[in-house]
């Protein structure tokens, strides 16, 4: 409330003085057409949809503000080390004229899913207020992207926008939950049947918190968040650092089956922030022991974001998306697996760029979570986590939540998306490629030093399909021996 004072003083300041200029003075217009004048921009300020800052703070929100980093793509300096870019072709060819679109659904899959290159990453209904979820699933809806729903449960936010849902789970269960915090195996039944779910994600790691369960604070579980969770109102939602459903990767991949048939047979996934390359191949050897493989895997890197409680050791914990991606591509590749397995990267997918990198290092597809967050109107405040966030993004106080206008936000969501993909596209043609199949590690260079650069391929190493049944090559041989599908450890 306190952030329309100003407008409140203002149109009573007006109030007051402009019956003064026509009883008493003249005089008192001085006072009053500035107030008058003051009263009528406040008033715009409120009812304008762009402008996410001033529709929470009229008047106050035309202060300068601070200023926002500026984006360093341009002035980054190309000569340092450690700085990528993709290869041009002396032979570039034309861009698709429609996007093309990753099919998701392995072997097992009855109901496949055709995702595009870029969808909206997890974030859950309680990080993100009604408004924000509503707003990227109308967005997803216009532009024929996925939702991701993040772990707080398929909340009815979700379903009125519309758009095609990857429903995920997380340890707390959340929306699939027993009273006792298990997995409710019918009402995951129940709500993987409804046709806005298209794909089912579970969680096993988060970058921003890997090997620690997804943290709401009290201060944003409103009656509604607590309603869709389970859980009580105002209480702080901590989820278990681990999976009660499983404790073994064959386990992992026994309940991803299982998941996969309640689901009647729409695809079935895993996220994951990997740790040690060793840990994923022994969920390989588990997949080739029982025949079973998720539809896809998204890598989150350990540069991840969370909007619902500080990053815990932000990048410390966990690998980050290049390596956590090359780790997973090979692993799935070496153990004959690539053709069955669609691979999503997220981590700081913003760019066209961006999205170009990640197929290059291995993704078939990218989920982008605050990127998604700048185009419903982030300002960077920082305030996720207290529930003051200033844009109506990250907060469940309807007040503040007024500030972000659904459909003008939604329409942003779309041409976000569609700008950055078609930007991939266009970046695609000019390295002569026609689309992400055609990328090859070689497309992309690092500065190594002063005067020298290296591609991906002389990098890192890229293992032949079937490698480590074949007869692992010497690097992996004992991550590979040592990979157990009866334990992570
Ligand atoms: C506001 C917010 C809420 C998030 N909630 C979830 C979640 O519920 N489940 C999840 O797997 N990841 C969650 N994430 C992580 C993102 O899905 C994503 O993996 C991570 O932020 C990296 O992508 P980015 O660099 O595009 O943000 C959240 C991130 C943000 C910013």
């Amino acid at each position: 409330m306190r952030r329309y004072l100003p407008l409140l003083f203002v149109a009573l300041g007006a109030a007051g003085t402009t019956p003064a200029s026509c009883a008493v003075s003249a005089w008192w217009w001085c006072a009053a057409g500035p107030l008058l004048a003051l009263t009528g921009l406040g008033c715009r300020d409120l009812v304008q949809r762009r402008d996410s800052v001033l529709r929470a703070r009229p008047l106050v929100g035309r202060l300068p503000r601070p200023p926002r980093p500026k984006r360093d793509e341009g002035v980054r300096d190309v000569y340092a080390v450690g700085h990528e870019f993709l290869v041009p072709s002396m032979r570039p060819v034309e861009p698709p004229e429609e996007a093309p679109v990753v099919r998701v659904g392995g072997p097992d899959c009855r109901l496949p899913y055709d995702m595009a290159l870029l969808n909206v990453s997890g974030m859950s209904f309680g990080a993100l207020s009604p408004r924000a979820v509503l707003a990227l699933g109308r967005g997803a809806a216009l532009g024929r992207f996925a939702q991701d729903t993040g772990e707080g449960g398929l909340s009815e936010y979700h379903l009125r926008g519309g758009g095609d849902l990857i429903w995920e789970i997380g340890t707390g269960y959340f929306g699939c939950r027993t009273e006792d915090g298990g997995f409710d195996a019918r009402e995951f039944a129940d709500k993987a049947a409804l046709p806005e779910v298209r794909c089912v994600s579970l969680k096993v790691s988060q970058g921003a918190a890997p090997g620690g369960g997804g943290v709401l604070p009290g201060v944003k579980v409103s009656a509604e968040v607590a309603r869709e969770r389970g859980v009580p109102v105002g209480g702080a939602v901590v989820s278990p650092p681990h999976h009660r459903v499983f404790s073994t990767p064959r386990e992992l991949v026994l309940f991803l089956a299982r998941l996969r048939e309640l689901a009647s047979g729409k695809p079935v996934g895993i996220k994951l922030c990997v740790g040690s390359r060793r840990e994923f191949l022994a969920v390989c050897r588990a997949m080739v022991a029982e025949g079973v493989t998720p539809d896809f895997v998204v890598v989150d890197g350990a540069e991840g974001g969370t909007g619902a409680a500080p990053a815990q050791s932000p990048g410390r914990l966990g690998m980050p998306l290049t390596e956590g991606l090359i780790t997973v591509h090979n692993a799935l590749v070496g153990a004959g697996l690539r053709d069955r397995v669609r691979i999503g990267a997220s981590g700081k997918v913003a760019t066209g760029a961006d999205l170009v990198t990640r197929l290059v290092q291995g993704a078939d597809y990218t989920n982008s979570a605050r990127a998604m967050m700048l185009a419903l109107g982030c300002a960077r405040a920082h305030r996720c986590h207290t529930n003051t966030c200033p844009t109506g993004i990250t907060t469940q106080d309807p007040l503040r939540t007024r500030a972000l206008h659904v459909g003008d936000k939604s329409r942003r969501v779309h041409h976000y998306q569609r700008a950055t993909v078609h930007d991939a596209l266009r970046i695609m043609a000019a390295m002569g490629v026609r689309g992400p199949g055609e990328l090859r590690p070689a497309h992309l260079v690092r500065r190594t030093g002063p005067t020298t650069v290296r591609s991906y391929a002389e990098l890192h190493e890229w293992l032949e399909p079937g490698a480590l049944l074949a007869g692992p090559p010497e690097s992996w041989a004992a991550d590979w021996k040592a990979a157990d599908p009866d334990s992570f450890s």
